[in-house]
């Protein structure tokens, strides 16, 4: 009990400002990665010493402790976790336990949970609000899929996704969006850089309240293309699948 109470305070102490990055690079390992595979990774990322870039690495959750032991001017992420603080949830993984190895951010919502797992926004809403009580930051995942952007849809999609997903809890100091358009996952295209810097301005502008969210791109970025979609006006960084499990890449993404 003493002892959580005294976590939680130091957690407090040192939650992360998000305000006071200019930029996010966030790498989703997804369901990739071993020991030998971050080690390494790891002696070979060259993080940039300017630290008004925010580097984080979201390995699978059972790498978690091992990776936050070898943090060096990056930071650890999530890629899920339950909306459940305890009990009879098997397989599950609660805040408590991320909260306790000290990890600072949250994926949720990834389009990936959304489809093969079957997540709706109403369950991001609930996830998004309880790590944010345990002082983690969500990043909350939004997108349309190719059927929906073909019929004119995304922006409906869009503003269901936001008011059914964030949480009435959330503000521009605890929570990032991260807009990733579902066909650009893993597939080599991208909207063109006018349609991603239109599409955040429209995240931006759907409720006063997103006003001065973080908000990242995600879906197919890459060592050629990350610098310009990040230098956009609208884009506060970028979400990472396949490039972030190649060091030379990732490094050149958070060099640029
Ligand atoms: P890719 O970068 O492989 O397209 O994946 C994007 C993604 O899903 C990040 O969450």
């Amino acid at each position: 009990m003493v002892a959580s109470i005294i976590i939680l305070s130091i957690r407090e102490i040192i939650m992360i400002k998000i305000n006071s990055f200019s930029s996010f690079f966030v790498a989703n390992w997804k369901l990739n990665g071993d020991f030998k595979f971050i080690d390494q990774f790891l002696d070979n990322l060259q993080v940039p010493s300017d630290n008004s870039k925010c580097i984080v690495i979201c390995p699978t959750s059972t790498y978690l402790d091992y990776i936050r032991h070898k943090k060096n001017n990056f930071y650890v992420g999530a890629q899920n976790v339950s909306e459940h603080e305890k009990g009879a949830y098997t397989g599950e993984i609660s805040c408590n336990a991320l909260s306790d190895l000290n990890i600072d951010f949250c994926i949720l919502g990834h389009s990936e949970r959304r489809q093969l797992f079957n997540e709706t926004s109403t369950d991001v809403s609930l996830k998004s609000s309880k790590v944010i009580e345990f002082k983690i930051v969500p990043i909350v995942c939004i997108g349309e899929t190719l059927e929906e952007k073909e019929n004119g849809k995304t922006n409906n999609i869009l503003s269901q996704q936001l008011e059914d997903s964030i949480p009435v809890s959330s503000n521009s100091d605890n929570t990032i969006i991260a807009y990733e358009p579902v066909w650009a996952i893993g597939t080599g295209l991208t909207p063109t850089l006018e349609e991603i810097n239109k599409t955040h301005q429209f995240i931006k502008n759907h409720n006063t309240k997103f006003e001065n969210f973080k908000v990242l791109y995600g879906g197919s970025v890459n060592a050629n293309n990350a610098n310009e979609i990040v230098s956009l006006s609208n884009v506060d960084g970028a979400l990472i699948g396949g490039a972030s499990l190649n060091y030379d890449d990732f490094t050149k993404i958070i060099k640029d």
